[in-house]
């Protein structure tokens, strides 16, 4: 038997794996199929859970009943700033149907973020937890809530980041932490560069605080078998959530067991294990009952994490040819109260090709709920504003928008110094461009000469996405040769389910029908990322072809071991394995596996490393058209093109699924939502999804999906990189742009309401820059 080529990861080494079998493809290698060829990849194929889905029969976290199951509620603090003086849940624990109610003084003190607990006496935004009750109701459990009686002593507080950033405002962090910590990137010499410019500009810009707002809230269902503990949770990461309540409980890893079977999607905000979670395994433990916890959107919108805002500062230089000199970028954005990372640098850092370069960011604290990584983090506002920038700076040396974008494309990474596995940004520009019709439909600024303008424009993204270890799928080759597949990742609503359906039937040329997937359960599946970073599908995809083709190859070496003959000799085809020699000699998988000692055969795949020396990246440019009403502001998004370097398409559904919710979410980011403070007290105004807008149908544009590369030769064995969050980034930037292009005025805030529009539009009107 032929030694395979193994690239060997840290963690998940297993001598078992070594052995392994000829013919599995060497790490970054193309693995044998041609996506012409492929019966299964790249298919439409109709989304494995979507029956369920439709029918309302698939269980989410939210759904979870357990016999003698309690409900929680949890007290959080109606203050921004404050600290607890005294807790008295007498009143609560009275009123009847309510079993149990956890606060500081009577729960173990759990680390947790910076200097913080599960329950801190320092309360450092609207939102932060105080108390949890347990009852046999939810009503009862809210009710209860509001018998809890606690006395605050109230802070002073800082809810705006700019402020805090001008009057260098106080820490309240106990462990020293600086208020703002910036992050200083550096390439070249700015100074020489912008020297060097023919033209400059020079900007401010601002964006918003996004709140994920998923559709199904977030919660857990704790219950304890003697020592032992099971959490049903909403969760992006089931390994993730099962080290961290095994590290907050001090218990074993073994004895904790997570499970998140359907989901309606997180977009960051359920990357990190929730207290509520914490709380719920602890109140199941005192009480001996089953305990769920559901937040409500209120919470959802005040303490589960949101997109950080952005202030950001820019100036860019170039030649007359459009070459770009020099960019620097000075910004900053809120943490919220707690460690998080508020960057929007990144845009300007990695995709337009420039030697001189500098970033400056800032996370700043303020007593708000947390910022959280929220689909692309800082990519869409930090391309908001380097793409409306670049277009201003197209007009001032008179070149046209999309032009100066191909004349400033980088071949290799310029942070990393590495060459990009593969990099088709200039045919997403060409393909992108002829579709939407660029060449024909871009005029000059402002050229109606009607109340309802037109308008076009453009926007690049770069996102990583490229995946890598440790990621394990284990596929059973049944008697009757369909197959089970198992792993520990999880599907958010993506479509993981359905791509490793078509991956293993393709490798082991069975109908998808004959396979069945379980995902999100610690105690069976192998370990996986978390589901974040568009990298479950580069990820775990390659894992599950590597333990199918492990299968294939186990059904061949079986067969000629029948046979007593080599196994090149054998031919697989759909199920069936025959003599080359003699196609009249076959044996079907029952057949075979019948006289296999294993009855079955399993075997676990793993990702092997990416290759060295190389950055993987995704690509892609979006073609924004807008009709601005000049009377009232408002912004129709007629058209967006989207055109993506994404590696191999698993599902040609899946992926337009995807995209379109990526670029509705980002026309949301651009025009509708938006969280709103009173300053005043700091409390958040925007706690429903009343006051707080996502967009609805009405609000999606005519969409259009072009994928350029069909796969990436080195990044792994199946040529994929990740689309969850590519189509969200240029989304915004190319609707500033095209709004710009309608009406002659720049917007430089998110988001582009018609109030703004029309405040922006007058102002210009009345000689203000534009
Ligand atoms: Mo994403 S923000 O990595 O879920």
């Amino acid at each position: 038997m032929n030694s395979r080529k193994f690239v060997r990861t840290r963690q998940y080494f297993e001598e078992d794996y070594v052995e392994g079998y000829a013919e599995v493809p060497e790490q970054g290698n193309p693995p044998g199929i041609d996506a012409d060829k492929a019966r299964q990849l790249g298919k439409p194929l109709d989304r494995y859970d979507g029956y369920d889905k439709a029918s309302g029969t698939a269980e989410y976290t939210f759904d979870v009943q357990l016999r003698g199951m309690l409900h929680a509620k949890i007290l959080r603090c109606p203050h921004p700033h404050a600290k607890l003086v005294s807790i008295d849940t007498n009143r609560a624990e009275a009123l009847p149907g309510v079993v149990a109610v956890i606060h500081h003084g009577n729960v173990p003190n759990i680390p947790w973020f910076n200097d913080s607990a599960l329950f801190d006496t320092h309360l450092r935004y609207e939102g932060d937890e105080v108390a949890c009750v347990a009852a046999t109701s939810e009503r009862l459990a809210e009710q209860a809530l509001k018998l809890v009686d606690v006395t605050y002593d109230l802070l002073p507080f800082a809810v705006d980041a700019e402020k805090v950033v001008k009057d260098q405002a106080p820490v309240f962090h106990e462990d020293g932490v600086l208020a703002y910590r910036p992050w200083i990137y550096e390439r070249g010499d700015v100074n020489q560069g912008f020297n060097a410019a023919d033209a400059v500009v020079e900007d401010s810009y601002s964006t918003q605080v996004a709140v994920h707002n998923p559709t199904e809230p977030h919660g857990s269902v704790a219950v304890w078998d003697g020592r032992r503990l099971t959490v049903y949770d909403s969760t992006q990461g089931v390994y993730a959530v099962r080290e961290t309540v095994a590290e907050k409980l001090g218990i074993p890893q073994s004895d904790v067991r997570v499970i998140t079977r359907c989901m309606g999607g997180g977009f960051g905000s359920k990357l990190a294990t929730g207290k509520y979670t914490v709380m719920a395994a602890l109140l199941a433990r005192q009480t001996g009952q089953p305990v769920r916890i559901a937040l409500d959107r209120d919470e959802m919108n005040l303490a589960v994490g949101n997109r950080p805002d952005s202030f950001q500062r820019l100036k860019v230089g170039a030649k007359k040819d459009g070459t770009l000199t020099a960019m620097s970028l000075e910004a900053f954005g809120s943490a919220g109260a707690y460690r998080a990372w508020a960057g929007c640098n990144f845009p300007m850092i990695a995709t337009y090709k420039c030697e001189n370069v500098r970033t400056e960011m800032r996370s700043v604290y303020v007593n708000l709920g947390p910022g959280r990584p929220f689909r692309a983090p800082g990519r869409p506002q930090g391309t908001f504003a380097l793409d409306s920038v670049l277009d201003d700076l197209a007009e001032k040396i008179g070149i046209d928008p999309l032009e100066l974008r191909l004349r400033n494309n980088a071949e290799g990474d310029q942070f990393t110094n590495q060459p990009y596995t593969s990099k088709k940004l200039k045919e997403c520009y060409q393909q992108g461009a002829k579709a939407f019709g660029w060449k024909e439909k871009w005029r000059p600024p402002n050229s109606d000469s009607g109340p309802v303008k037109r308008g076009v424009g453009l926007a690049t993204q770069i996102w990583s996405g490229g995946g890598g270890p440790p990621a394990g799928v284990t596929v059973k080759l049944n008697s009757d040769g369909s197959a089970g597949v198992i792993a520990g990742s999880q599907d958010l609503g993506t479509g993981t389910y359905t791509f490793l359906t078509q991956v293993v039937a393709e490798a082991l040329e069975i109908p998808p029908a004959r396979v069945r997937v379980t995902l999100g359960d610690t105690a069976t599946g192998p370990l996986c990322p978390l589901s974040g970073g568009s990298q479950t599908a580069a990820s775990i995809a390659p894992a599950a072809w590597d333990a199918a083709l492990q299968i294939k190859q186990a059904l061949v070496s079986g067969y000629a071991a029948l046979e007593g003959v080599q196994a090149s000799a054998v031919a697989y085809s759909e199920g069936l394995l025959s003599m080359k020699s003699d196609p009249s000699k076959h044996m079907t998988i029952p057949e075979l596996t019948d006289k296999l000692d294993s009855g079955t055969i399993v075997r676990t795949g793993y990702r092997a490393a990416n290759r060295e020396g190389y950055t993987i990246q995704s690509f892609g440019v979006q073609f924004a058209e807008v009709e601005v009403d000049t009377r009232t502001g408002r912004v129709l998004v007629k058209k967006i093109v989207a055109a993506h370097d994404i590696g191999r398409t698993l599902n040609r559904k899946l992926l337009e699924n995807q995209f379109r919710g990526g670029i509705i979410q980002g026309i949301s980011f651009a025009l509708l939502e938006q969280r709103v403070v009173d300053h005043q007290t700091g409390k958040v105004l925007t706690t429903n999804l009343h006051d707080y807008k996502l967009p609805t149908v009405y609000d999606a544009p005519d969409i259009e999906v072009i994928t350029v590369d069909p796969k990436d030769k080195i990044a792994n064995s199946l040529g994929i990189k990740g689309i969850g969050e590519p189509p969200i980034i240029p989304t915004a930037g190319a609707i500033a742009n095209a709004l710009k292009n309608a009406t002659g005025v720049r917007i430089r805030s998110l988001p582009m309401t018609p109030q703004r529009v029309l405040t922006e539009l007058s102002a210009a009107a009345k000689g203000g820059r534009s």
